[in-house]
């Protein structure tokens, strides 16, 4: 964070400033020279072991922990003081919210840094991934933040933006939505100068009622882009080139549709699913050989590019810099071979309809003439469409005619009775509780140079069953 003594931060969060007690036993507590006036110069957090010298600790209050109770170990720890609700023993700032207070810290130091670029991405699936791109895309034209993993909510957001300093040229934001009005606040915080929005899918559809909720809640994050700015809209996706008229911003398309400004020419897969195009710009066009797997890399990789064009990159440097890219957040298609030749695919890290198809079509792709499992967990909040979306998921498998589907936990059950309905398929299904029989069965089973996909929602945990899997390396 931008260095910030704590009667600021108090000023920016409409906080008050208490201090440690007088040792003397005279004046008040507050900003006396007993309280002093800590200055805060390391970063924002949330979890009292991550705390540095000169960092500032917010107290949340969980639904299982107090951060307040953490508040003397982290002062111990070095931090510079506290965000608290109530006043702690030691240099703090008391605010009514200290949720609210830090999304108010966020906007005001992205208020100290006027030559900040701030990209944000919304959509279904593909965020994390989307903005990892275009961070290390955009790092080479200057300091980029995009820090590892989603924090995409209210917490995460303002604790991204609260990572820039003076030397951040590009600030790359993941927005979230569960509800409508949720990415209005996000931009509240911090407004887009350009805002991306990937897909409309059937992701937390059981939250927002219809795809159409969807639509309106994702299309905030452009209606918040000023006019100077950039709404980048997927053209091969009708809800989400809808939202051009809902934007001052210029807007500029990407996808795979012709008509799209920013898209792909001559897509090719190689035998390890990983895509290679020719990106076309309005400038010119340059070869762009992914190193992430699968096909739907290819609409987000368009996506950074657009982004980037619009944070005043050339397409020649943004493909190179597409094709250099790696995966940077955990568990999303990461494609691992074991000695035995063994490939995992661990795409444990979320799923919902669209994703989960797509992590199939990756397997069915790497399985070519090789024997295939899909290891699938529950996909969650999918609301009263639950049953028929993991039965359609069943089937799916079956169509695609692989070895094996592991099917784990009760609420993916349906998935189990989707594959049974295709009466074509001659693979196995087989039904377990638990991480621990998906590993048992899998052991039994495996080859050499088979293939597994581990996908399921974060509470199915599959990325469990990937690791040891690998770790048995095919002894
Ligand atoms: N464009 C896409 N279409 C379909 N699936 C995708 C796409 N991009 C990524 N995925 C898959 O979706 C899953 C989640 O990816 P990612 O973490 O990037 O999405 P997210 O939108 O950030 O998810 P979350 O809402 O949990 O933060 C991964 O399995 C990934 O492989
Ligand atoms: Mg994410």
């Amino acid at each position: 964070m931008i260095p910030l003594p704590l009667s600021t931060i108090a000023e920016i969060t409409g906080g008050t400033r208490h201090g440690p007690p007088d040792p003397e036993g005279s004046g008040p507590a507050g900003n006396g020279p007993a309280g002093g006036d800590p200055v805060v110069t390391g970063p924002v957090v949330i979890d009292s072991r991550a705390v540095e010298p000169g960092a500032l600790f917010a107290a949340l209050k969980g639904e299982h922990v107090d951060g307040h109770d953490y508040a003397a170990g982290a002062l111990a720890a070095g931090a510079a003081g506290v965000l608290a609700q109530r006043p702690v023993d030691g240099a703090c700032v008391v605010v009514d919210d200290v949720q609210e207070a830090l999304g108010r810290l966020a906007r005001g130091v992205l208020e100290r840094l006027p030559d900040v670029t701030v990209v944000a991405v919304t959509g279904s699936a593909g965020k994390t991934s989307t903005k990892d791109l275009i961070g290390q895309v955009l790092s080479g034209a200057g300091p980029t933040v995009y820090p590892p993993g989603s924090f995409n909510n209210e917490i995460g957001l303002p604790l991204t933006v609260l990572r820039a300093d003076a030397e951040t040229r590009h600030l790359v934001l993941e927005m979230g939505a569960r509800r409508i009005g949720h990415i209005a606040y996000l931009t509240g915080i911090a407004r887009p100068d350009v805002g991306v929005v990937l897909n409309v899918g059937t992701a937390h559809v059981g939250e927002f009622g219809s795809r159409e909720n969807i639509a309106q809640a994702k299309g905030e994050i452009v209606e918040a882009v000023p006019e100077g700015g950039t709404a980048v809209l997927n053209a091969d996706d009708p809800l989400v080139s809808a939202m051009a008229s809902r934007t001052r911003g210029e807007v500029v398309t990407f996808g795979r549709s012709p008509g799209a400004a920013v898209r792909a020419e001559d897509e090719a897969l190689d035998d390890q699913g990983r895509a290679s195009f020719t990106l076309v710009t309005p400038e010119g066009s340059a070869p762009v050989a992914l190193r992430l797997h699968g096909a739907h890399a290819v609409p987000n990789a368009l996506a950074a590019a657009a982004a980037a064009r619009a944070a005043g990159l050339g397409t020649g440097a943004v493909a190179e810099a597409l094709s250099a890219a790696v995966p940077v957040s955990r568990w999303r298609m990461e494609v691992t071979e074991r000695a035995d030749g063994v490939t995992v695919v661990n795409d444990a890290y979320n799923a919902n309809p669209d994703s989960t198809r797509a992590a199939i079509d990756v397997l069915v792709h790497l399985a070519r003439g090789r024997r295939a499992y899909a290891v699938l967990g529950e996909m969650a909040e999918l609301g009263d469409s639950s049953m028929a979306e993991h039965a359609r998921i069943g089937q799916h498998v079956a169509r695609s005619g692989i070895a094996g589907l592991v099917v784990v936990g009760a609420n993916a059950a349906a998935m189990a009775e989707g594959a049974g309905q295709v009466a074509s398929w001659t693979g196995e299904c087989v039904q377990v509780d638990d991480v621990g029989a998906a590993v048992t069965v899998l052991r039994e089973r495996l080859a050499p140079r088979d293939v597994v996909l581990v996908k399921g929602s974060r509470v199915a945990g599959l990325e469990r069953v990937a690791e040891a899997i690998l770790a048995e390396d095919g002894r």
